[in-house]
């Protein structure tokens, strides 16, 4: 999935392709974390090989590289926020096991690919905030990136979904990261049964699996102006660790970027 900057650009950043976002989208993409510096090579390493959008995620520029980035045709997206919780200090509050979360597993994929789908439907991240990309495909890659991961067959990856009468209703998903270390890859509640404490009881079982194993430290992300979340993070007791901002850089001229629009 990931073709290294290092070996075409002679360079270390990092970039690479996206899979994922290039099959939704049907356009080569491609996505970097470097550094403001490091940027005028992942350019030049994007026109090389033909890419047609750039997302970088970037740390909160200054205003002199904010500047530049936006005078290089980078547009803003959204700011993520991380977060972080040390398990170790809220160990009284991990619940038993509960009955309606279960593990779920590769023959689970469509359905979690379906939640996921509802989920975020409209949900405001860097990709919908691009007019450029449309509605529709926007939600398709966070119900992809859910079913693939569901399909990841991994000891080191859960997806726990939980469950009305059969019916899954909200899902979490962890990789662990380190021995003791692990990151909340996406979560999300159908429409319908938010604010029913699904997702809180998801992260007391989440805080279980983790435990379980080992692993103390759990860090997450959302979106700046995700009230619901931020919520979630300060109620269930992370604190904040940084933000960063997600850029997007076209290398087409509007209007002619894809069949789809
Ligand atoms: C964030 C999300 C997972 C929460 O799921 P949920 O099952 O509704 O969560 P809970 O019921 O446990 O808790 C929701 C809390 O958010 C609060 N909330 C909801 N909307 C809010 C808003 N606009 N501002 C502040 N708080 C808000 C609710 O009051 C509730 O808090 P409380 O029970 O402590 O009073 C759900 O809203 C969702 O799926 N959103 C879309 C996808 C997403 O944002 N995923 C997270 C990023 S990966």
């Amino acid at each position: 999935m990931g073709q290294p900057i290092e070996a075409l650009a002679g360079t270390s950043s990092p970039a690479h392709l996206s899979g994922l976002d290039s099959d939704k989208f049907g356009i080569r993409v491609a996505r970097t974390k470097a550094s403001c510096s490091q940027l005028p090579a992942v350019v030049h390493w994007c026109r090389k090989i033909n890419v047609k959008l750039l997302i970088a995620r970037v740390p909160l520029p200054g205003v002199p590289a904010r500047k530049t980035l936006i005078r290089n045709g980078f547009a803003q997206m959204d700011t993520l926020e991380y977060w972080v919780c040390n398990l170790r200090n809220h160990r009284d509050t991990i619940p038993m096991h509960h009955h309606e979360v279960k593990l779920a597993h590769q023959n689970d994929a469509d359905s979690v690919r379906s939640l996921a789908r509802i989920a975020f439907h409209g949900y405001r991240g860097h990709y919908h905030c691009d007019p450029r990309l449309p509605d529709r495909l926007c939600d398709e890659v966070y119900a992809d990136w859910a079913y693939r991961f569901c399909l990841s067959d991994s000891m080191h990856n859960a997806t726990l979904v939980y469950e009305i009468d059969g019916k899954p209703v909200g899902f979490t998903m962890i990789r662990r990261t380190g021995n003791t270390d692990a990151e909340i890859v996406l979560s999300g509640t159908s429409p319908e049964f938010r604010g029913r404490g699904i997702y809180r009881t998801l992260h007391g079982q989440r805080g279980l699996w983790c435990i379980e194993r080992g692993i103390d430290r759990l860090v997450g992300s959302a979106n700046f102006c995700n009230e619901a979340m931020t919520h979630c993070y300060q109620r269930e007791g992370f604190q904040r660790l940084f933000s960063i901002n997600t850029f997007h850089k076209w290398f087409i001229k509007q209007g002619s970027e894809c069949s789809f629009c």
